[in-house]
């Protein structure tokens, strides 16, 4: 089950899932690394992961499927292990507290995915608006007897209002494909304004006005509740933690607008989905693109049913160009803090797609605490 690359590498890292693309295999070689990639499908237990562990193991990669806590950390800890890098930006998974009380450092691959996830909230914005995966089905199913003025009736975005609730990179993206690309108003939330976020919109609405053109606005909204009563599409871009485990609730899903569309490429979690699902019964006009849920991968009763909800598995940052990227900013946290280099201290990831990276580990988020930052 667990397949082994440069046996005779110093340095044992195991790797909880066979990994897109070719080049993070290579950097981890290159800081003389056995690599033990685990084969299976199947989402591994802790017992698992701790079995491989075993008695000897420098670094980690892991899935944020996994939980690694108190146990695995413990483990690793034993094993000789410093570092653990997540394949994936959200690190909800991860108890980061129990990771530092060990002195390991934590890895995650931030700024590779920004773009195409953005992508992704914007295909379930339009898929939700449009009906696009009711209509696919409606045609496949032979129902299709000719064109109808009222055929699958949709929404139109252009210059309505969009909100954005956490506006960090892959939110500040978003807003900015919509608030360009379909001239729509924009109200955000976020724990403080985003300065370049808005300085950027600045620019582009000021040119926009300076055509005499009203259209596209922005704001900032001191409360989550703001954005909900104003926006037509409010997608979810906060990370997954205690202050936004269900956030949006059955009261605040009765604040949004009956006819607006909630998109989620975030955490499940932070939709109340039982809630939702009751909420969707009840406004067959409200939609829903949904690429994560609460207890992935199974779907809340209900949910399934739904003709006003669009869900896909958890494929936000599925392009092979951000894969791969992940892959490569994982390796490069394990193999950096290994070879001993310092914490990258920019917010740029793309020098280390570049071929001359630099000698730093991308993205550790408890490096201050480890006290790992040049
Ligand atoms: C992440 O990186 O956190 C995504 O959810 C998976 O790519």
């Amino acid at each position: 089950m667990w397949k082994i690359d440069h046996p005779t590498g110093k340095r044992r890292v195991i790797v909880t899932k066979e990994l897109p693309g070719e080049r993070w295999r290579e950097i981890l070689r290159a800081a003389d690394c056995r690599i033990e990639v685990c084969q299976s499908r199947n989402i591994l237990s802790e017992m698992e992961i701790r079995q491989h562990i075993g008695n000897r193991c420098d670094g980690a990669i892991g899935q944020l499927t996994e939980l690694w806590g108190e146990v695995l950390f413990s483990a690793l800890k034993n094993a000789g292990g410093v570092v653990y890098s997540n394949y994936a930006v959200g690190y909800n998974n991860v108890d980061v507290a129990s990771a530092t009380k060990y002195g390991i450092a934590v890895g995650n691959t931030p700024g590779v995915l920004t773009e195409t996830t953005a992508e992704m909230a914007v295909a379930l914005t339009f898929a939700a608006a449009r009906r696009v995966v009711e209509a696919d089905s409606y045609v496949r199913s032979g129902q299709f007897t000719g064109w109808q003025p009222d055929l699958f009736l949709g929404k139109r975005l252009y210059r309505k209002t969009v909100g954005v609730i956490g506006a960090g990179r892959i939110g500040s993206a978003y807003a900015k494909m919509m608030v360009e690309g379909f001239k729509m108003n924009l109200i955000y939330h976020n724990p403080a304004p985003n300065a370049a976020l808005e300085a950027y919109l600045k620019h582009y609405t000021d040119f926009r006005h300076a055509q005499g053109d009203d259209y596209p606005t922005f704001r900032y909204a001191g409360s989550i509740d703001e954005v909900l009563a104003q926006a037509d599409v409010i997608s979810l871009h906060c990370p997954l933690n205690d202050a936004t485990h269900h956030l949006l609730n059955a009261e605040r899903l009765a604040q949004m607008k009956p006819n607006a569309i909630l998109i989620n490429t975030s955490r499940g979690a932070v939709i109340d989905e039982r809630a939702l699902v009751n909420h969707c019964r009840c406004h067959p006009d409200f939609r829903v693109g949904l690429d994560v849920f609460e207890d992935e991968p199974r779907l809340t009763p209900g949910l399934a049913e739904l003709p006003n909800v669009t869900i896909v598995p958890h494929i936000a940052s599925a392009s092979r160009w951000a894969r791969e990227g992940m892959a490569t900013l994982a390796a490069t946290n394990v193999a950096a803090i290994l070879r001993g280099f310092p914490v990258w201290n920019q917010e740029d990831m793309s020098p280390f797609e570049g071929d001359n990276p630099p000698h730093a580990a991308p993205s550790i988020v408890n490096a201050v605490e480890l006290g790992l930052l040049s």
